[in-house]
């Protein structure tokens, strides 16, 4: 794709997920909830952001799919698609932690080749660029507001973190070579690997539209993505409905993935 295409993704994620943002803002710390059949929460502003983010999407790349955690979940047959999570981190929202994000991730060919996901209550854009294998010439690299991150060059020890998911405690029944922090928003635990913050994060049961954006980023920003239960990510299956499609994750730095992956195995 020419540069012109990536100019245009960029400044639209950025401009799209600033302006939802900004409005989500408005009802931070007093939405109220809904809880799903899955047990997750969503509230009206998850809705409105889905349909706001989708609407923007179809007028400004006719051509590319769209699957959203709040509408739909089949994954398309187009080249290119948008997977947007309205907001990651509902629980966070609703109560008045500052945590949660507007998250959009761009497929080519079923795997994700750009992320952008927006941490509104500290004005945190992240975003990243990630040909892997698709076959694209294109950019890469990692980036918070302007500025390119990377993993850390540290080694575990108690002063470094490690992120985990609710659903993930069971690695605290043994010693752990980290401090563990749990931040309720499985795009922002991994964006902190990503920009050398913490050394690893695990995330149980993720699902397409909690990773999409951030597998670009975290790649892209030198993080290893393991995808613990030893199936292939990507790409994903057109016409395969993703509800409940999960994707157990580990990413870390790749000289650390031995170190990590047979403490957090005890997760599947
Ligand atoms: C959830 C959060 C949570 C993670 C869950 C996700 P939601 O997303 O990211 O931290 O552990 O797996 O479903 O429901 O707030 O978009
Ligand atoms: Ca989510
Ligand atoms: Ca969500």
């Amino acid at each position: 794709m020419k540069a012109d295409f990536w100019d245009k993704v960029t400044h639209f994620a950025w401009q799209v997920t600033d302006e939802v943002g900004a409005r989500l803002m408005g009802a931070f710390g007093n939405a109220t909830a809904e809880e799903k059949s899955d047990g997750s929460l969503v509230t009206k502003y998850d809705k409105w952001a889905d349909q706001a983010l989708s609407d923007r999407i179809a007028e400004a790349f006719p051509d590319h799919g769209i699957l959203s955690e709040e509408a739909e979940h089949v994954f398309p047959d187009t080249d290119w698609c948008w997977v947007i999570d309205p907001i990651d981190g509902t629980t966070n929202f609703t109560r008045g932690i500052p945590l949660w994000g507007v998250s959009i991730g761009l497929l080519y060919k079923g795997t994700p080749v750009f992320g952008h996901v927006y941490i509104p209550p500290v004005k945190q854009h992240f975003y990243g660029y990630w040909p892997g294998d698709s076959g694209l010439e294109m950019t890469t690299g990692a980036f918070m507001n302007g500025e390119p991150i990377q993993t850390a060059a540290d080694e575990p020890s108690g002063s470094y973190f490690f992120s985990l998911c609710a659903r993930s405690i069971k690695v605290l029944q043994k010693p752990f070579p980290c401090k563990i922090r749990m931040l309720g928003v499985a795009t922002y635990n991994i964006l902190t690997v990503a920009s050398g913050v913490s050394l690893g994060a695990v995330e149980a049961t993720p699902k397409i539209w909690d990773i999409a954006a951030v597998w670009a980023i975290a790649q892209a920003a030198g993080a290893s993505w393991t995808n613990l239960n030893g199936q292939a990510a990507f790409p994903l299956a057109v016409g395969k409905d993703y509800t409940t499609h999960p994707f157990p994750s580990l990413v870390t730095r790749p000289d650390l993935v031995t170190k990590f992956e047979p403490l957090v195995k005890v997760i599947l």
